[in-house]
């Protein structure tokens, strides 16, 4: 089972976050809008089984993958021998400073209670004039009403509903925590001198793409 220092991630979760994430086809469109061209060097910091690493694979070979699920980073290992996967925290990213030139972070600051030492770390590993790709949930008024949903009893039966009531159930307090410091979150970027490239969202999250200067 995973560990962090805020709290402790269980194989419940990590198993209903497998069967509940977005398709293949909705991944590379999102993935598109962040133009990484080939060649870059891409952590996927917080990468889970790998599903984006290896989208990012086809696109630049240049790309590690780092997450704090020994487990998931397992499963990341089989499906691509040829990605080097690193059991690590975004707090303590462990790689060296200065050297990749995007950082991709997908639904995983909402995880980080302490998202302020991630944003350091990040821009401890980027280059000067690296970017910061990430998607998160967008505090709408959508997700508040399909997130009410999954709190009552009725949506054990609605098959649509099932699975993401799982995982919501088990993150709630985190999610809570994150909707309600979003824009906490973008003034943290900008005081760690993280400009902006564009910030979108979609009705249920946030993509947004920021270049740092150090
Ligand atoms: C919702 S999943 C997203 C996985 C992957 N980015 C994707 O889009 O498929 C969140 C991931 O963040 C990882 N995670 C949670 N807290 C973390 C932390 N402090 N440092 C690194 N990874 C973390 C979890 O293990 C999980 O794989």
């Amino acid at each position: 089972m995973a560990r962090s220092k805020q709290y402790q991630q269980s194989k419940k979760w990590e198993r209903a976050c497998l069967d509940t994430r977005r398709s293949l086809g909705s991944r590379k469109k999102r993935l598109a809008k962040f133009r990484i061209s080939s060649g870059l060097k891409v952590l996927d910091l917080g990468c889970g089984d790998g599903l984006n690493t290896n989208i990012l694979f086809e696109q630049t070979r240049n790309i590690v993958g780092v997450d704090i699920s020994g487990d998931l980073i397992k499963i990341a290992r089989m499906k691509n021998p040829r990605v080097k996967f690193y059991i690590g925290t975004a707090e303590k990213i462990p790689l060296r400073a200065n050297q990749f030139d995007v950082v991709l972070v997908d639904s995983v600051f909402h995880h980080i209670l302490d998202y302020k030492k991630a944003v350091g770390e990040i821009k401890r590993v980027l280059i000067s004039g690296g970017v910061l790709c990430f998607i998160e949930p967008d505090n709408s008024l959508i997700r508040r009403f399909i997130d009410y949903l999954c709190t009552l009893k009725v949506s054990k039966y609605m098959p649509i509903l099932n699975k993401r009531r799982i995982t919501y159930l088990e993150e709630k307090d985190l999610m809570e925590h994150w909707l309600g410091t979003k824009n906490e979150f973008l003034n943290v970027l900008k005081k760690y001198n993280f400009r902006k490239i564009f910030l979108n969202n979609d009705f249920l999250s946030i993509i947004g793409k920021y270049k740092v200067k150090k």
